[in-house]
C-alpha cells in the first residue's frame, strides 16, 4: 500500500490558518477532510459552506477514498493474516483460532463483562512465540478510560513465564482526552508502529479501549447523531488500515448497558449502531455469569457461525472455564 505524503495545504482552497484550525480539530490528512460534511469544516474553519463545499470536493480528487486494489493483491495480503491467542482455547475456537490480524474485533458487554481484561491479555499474548500463540509482536494501546493498569500486565506476563519488564516495554499506551484526540492518536500510532518497525519489531496490536466511551459523552442529542456517526466512521476506516498496513490485530471496546425497561428485542443494543457494527468485521458480545466465569457470543460474523463459549477471568488472566 503506497501513501503519498500530502499536506492540508496542498488542497486547494486551504491556506495556513485554515490547515492549522482543521488540524487542531483532529483532521490531519486528505482523506478526512475529503469525508467530512460541509457543516463540520465550515464550523471548524470559520470559513462558509461554499467555500467548505470546494475544499472538499479537492480534497476528495487528491484522495484515495474506496482505492481500488486489485483481487491477486487482496489475496496476497490475505495469506499474511495471523491470529493472537486470547488464553482460551474455547475462545479462540470462537474466533475460528484467535484474535485476527488485518480485522477489527469489537468486545461489547456491560461493566466488568471482562472487555478490558481480554485487552489486556491480549496485549499480554501477542508478545508470546509463535509456537505459543502469539506474534512475536509489540501492542499500542490507546486508553480512554484511564483503565490500562501495568501491574496486571505484570501479573499476566508472569503466569506465561515472560519477563514482566520487558512486555511492559513492548506495549505503549497513551491516554485520549477527547474523540479527536483519539482519532489523532491514530496518526501517531502509525508513526509509532513504522518507528518500530525501523528497530526490528512489529506492532501487530493496536487497542482502543473505549472505542465510544467519547463519542457517547460528546454527542448527546439527536442533532449530532448524524456527526458522531460520520467521525465513528472515519475512525473505524482509519483503524482498519492500520491493521491492514502492519498486519496487526485491532481490537476496540464498546460498553453496552442492559436495559431492564425493554422487555423485547435486543437490550443490549451497542452504541455507534450500524456505523461499528458494519465495519467491525468481529463483534463478540461479553456477558458476567457466575464468580469469575464470562460467557462470549460471537454475533453477525461473515464466515463463522454464532455461537458462544464460557471462560475465565483469574489471577492469571484470561483462561478456558475449567482450567484447573
Ligand atoms: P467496563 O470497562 O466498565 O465496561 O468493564 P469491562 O468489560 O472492561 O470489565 P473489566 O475487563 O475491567 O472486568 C473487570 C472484572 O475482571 C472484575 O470485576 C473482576 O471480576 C475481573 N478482574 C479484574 N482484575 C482482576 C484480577 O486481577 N484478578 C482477578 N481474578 N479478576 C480480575
Ligand atoms: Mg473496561
Amino acid at each position: 500500500m503506497t501513501e503519498e505524503v500530502v499536506d492540508l495545504e496542498d488542497i486547494p482552497g486551504v491556506g495556513p490558518e485554515t490547515a492549522k484550525k482543521l488540524r487542531e480539530a483532529g483532521f490531519t490528512t486528505i482523506e478526512a477532510i475529503a469525508i467530512a460534511s460541509p457543516a463540520e469544516i465550515s464550523s471548524i474553519a470559520g470559513i462558509g459552506e461554499s467555500s467548505a463545499l470546494k475544499i472538499i470536493q479537492n480534497a476528495r480528487k487528491m484522495a484515495s477514498i474506496g482505492g481500488f486494489e486489485s483481487g491477486d493483491k487482496v489475496l496476497e495480503r490475505r495469506k499474511n493474516v495471523r491470529k493472537i491467542t486470547t488464553g482460551s482455547k474455547d475462545l479462540d475456537a470462537l474466533f475460528g483460532g484467535g484474535i485476527e490480524t488485518q480485522a477489527i474485533t469489537e468486545l461489547f458487554g456491560e461493566f466488568g463483562s471482562g472487555k478490558t481484561q481480554l485487552c489486556h491479555q491480549l496485549a499480554v499474548n501477542v508478545q508470546l512465540s509463535e509456537e505459543r500463540g502469539g506474534l512475536n509482536g509489540c501492542a499500542i494501546v490507546i486508553d480512554t478510560e484511564n483503565t490500562f493498569r501495568p501491574e496486571r500486565i505484570i501479573q499476566m506476563a508472569m503466569a506465561k513465564k515472560l519477563d514482566p519488564n520487558e512486555v511492559l516495554r513492548n506495549i505503549y499506551v497513551a491516554q485520549a482526552y477527547n474523540s479527536n484526540h483519539q482519532m489523532l492518536l491514530v496518526d501517531n500510532a502509525k508513526e509509532l508502529a513504522e518507528k518500530i518497525k525501523k528497530e526490528g519489531k512489529n506492532v501487530r496490536l493496536l487497542i482502543v479501549d473505549s472505542l465510544t466511551s467519547h463519542f457517547r459523552a460528546e454527542y448527546v442529542g439527536r442533532g449530532t447523531l448524524a456527526d458522531r456517526q460520520q467521525k465513528l466512521n472515519r475512525h473505524m476506516h482509519d483503524l482498519m488500515k492500520f491493521g491492514e498496513l502492519f498486519n496487526a490485530a485491532v481490537v476496540v471496546t464498546n460498553q453496552v448497558m442492559a436495559r431492564p425497561d425493554i422487555m423485547f428485542g435486543d437490550p443490549t443494543k451497542p452504541v455507534g449502531g450500524h456505523i461499528v457494527a458494519h465495519t467491525a468485521t468481529y463483534r463478540v458480545y461479553l456477558k458476567k455469569s457466575k464468580g469469575d466465569l464470562r460467557i462470549a457470543r460471537l454475533v453477525d460474523s461473515p464466515h463463522l457461525p454464532e455461537s458462544e463459549v464460557v471462560f475465565k477471568v483469574t489471577e492469571r488472566g484470561i483462561e478456558d472455564a475449567n482450567a484447573k
